[in-house]
């Protein structure tokens, strides 16, 4: 199966900080023909995850180029109408392909709840919006017809503390309601020293990568362990 590699900036970057990471990241993808075979081959695929006021422009500047994709990391969970400050899955699909759903940052700092969750991943499919769903153990549900799931145990999360791979396994195992089709992707403390113990197994299709994410350079390096 591919192997996905997703970039959260989550609310880091102004501007000029996301036009240098652009640059950075073509040049050195130019400059560096085995990441250009993997993802033309369709061995690997980025997933850019920016902050929602940069989702136009990183979409436009990385139109075009086989194998990286551009996401949103949420959406609303209603469809549209006078809900003030909220960004829809309608509108996300004009410069979007993904999305990430239920990240526990949202869960914890913003209360989204099941039923929230739920109503985004039914929203995405009907826009046909790729959703990355994010589970912190098996006490959260996976629902039908998402995209992949991405393990992010919590304790894991920028702490510096990457569950190790053997771990991350047997974890899965207590997914129950994880179909062998969906992708699934471990998140948390990922560097591109560690990339390589989960993205060489077949059990772990992918990484999502918050911190290790922000330089082009660290990101890319971890795409190169694929
Ligand atoms: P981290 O974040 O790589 O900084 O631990 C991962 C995530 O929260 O998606």
């Amino acid at each position: 199966m591919k192997k996905y590699i997703i970039a959260n900036w989550k609310a880091n970057k102004l501007p000029e900080d996301v036009t240098q990471w652009l640059a950075s990241f073509k040049k050195q993808l130019n400059e560096n023909s085995r990441i250009q075979e993997l993802i033309t081959s369709e061995a690997v695929e980025l997933i850019i995850c920016p902050s929602f006021p940069y989702l136009m422009l990183v979409s436009k500047e990385l139109d075009g180029i086989k194998g990286v994709s551009v996401g949103a990391q949420t959406i609303a969970s209603i469809e549209h109408g006078s809900f003030t400050g909220e960004v829809t899955a309608e509108q996300i699909a004009k410069m979007a392909t993904h999305v990430i759903i239920g990240h526990s940052e949202r869960r914890t700092f913003f209360h989204e709840n099941e039923e929230a969750i739920q109503k985004k991943t039914v929203l995405a499919n009907q826009l046909s919006l790729q959703s990355i769903l994010c589970i912190r153990g098996a006490e959260d549900t996976i629902y039908p017809g998402v995209s992949m799931v991405a393990f992010e145990p919590v304790a894991a999360i920028g702490s510096g503390q990457n569950m190790p791979v053997d771990q991350v396994i047997a974890e899965k195992k207590t997914f129950s309601n994880l179909s062998a089709e969906t992708p699934f992707l471990y998140g948390g403390s990922v560097t591109p020293e560690s990339a390589r113990s989960y993205l060489s197994t077949n059990e772990i299709n992918g990484l999502l990568i918050g911190s290790a994410s922000l330089q082009a350079e660290s990101f890319l390096a971890i795409a190169a362990a694929a």
